[in-house]
């Protein structure tokens, strides 16, 4: 048994944002059980992105994330409960859209538009470590 209760930094990307999807996924987060302890509407920096997707560093398509990151404000949301990292992981679905599982966040409400960038609706921690760092950067001390 894991009593451990977890947190995840969940992020409403500018696509979500711009479709009004921001309610949609918390109200799935809720749905599910876990509990919303922090969140606020943002605009993300170059700076905030090279820190928050510290391990794409390198990586040809970074840019185009950051740029697809900072075309509009992002809805970021600390998420909590038991095994939260893994369960938002599984409410979000795979990283592109096209092949997210119905029923999944980016399966139901995700497509491919064409966008030079995967635009997927969702970001959540892939770990419970990367869960503690993202929320520093986000939301300092919390
Ligand atoms: P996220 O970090 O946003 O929750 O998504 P993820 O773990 O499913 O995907 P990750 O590999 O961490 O990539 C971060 C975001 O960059 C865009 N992108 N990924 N893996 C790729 O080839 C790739 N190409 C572009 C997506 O927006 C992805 O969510
Ligand atoms: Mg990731």
């Amino acid at each position: 048994m894991n009593t451990t209760i977890e947190r995840s930094l969940v992020i409403v990307k500018p696509d979500g944002v711009r479709r009004g999807l921001i309610g949609e996924v918390i109200r799935r987060i809720e749905a599910k059980g876990y509990a919303i302890v922090a969140m606020g509407i943002r605009t993300a920096t170059d700076e905030l992105l090279g820190t928050h997707y510290a391990e794409h560093a390198g990586k040809p398509f970074l840019p185009g994330l950051i740029e697809y990151m900072e075309s509009g404000p992002i809805a970021v949301i600390v998420v909590e409960g038991h095994r939260v990292v893994e369960g938002f992981r599984s409410l979000a679905g795979v990283t592109n859209p096209t092949a997210a599982a119905p029923g999944t966040i980016r399966g139901d409400l995700g497509r491919d538009w064409g966008t030079p960038m995967i635009e997927n609706i969702v970001h959540g921690s892939d770990s419970a470590q990367s869960a503690a760092r993202e929320i520093e950067i986000w939301f300092p001390g919390l």
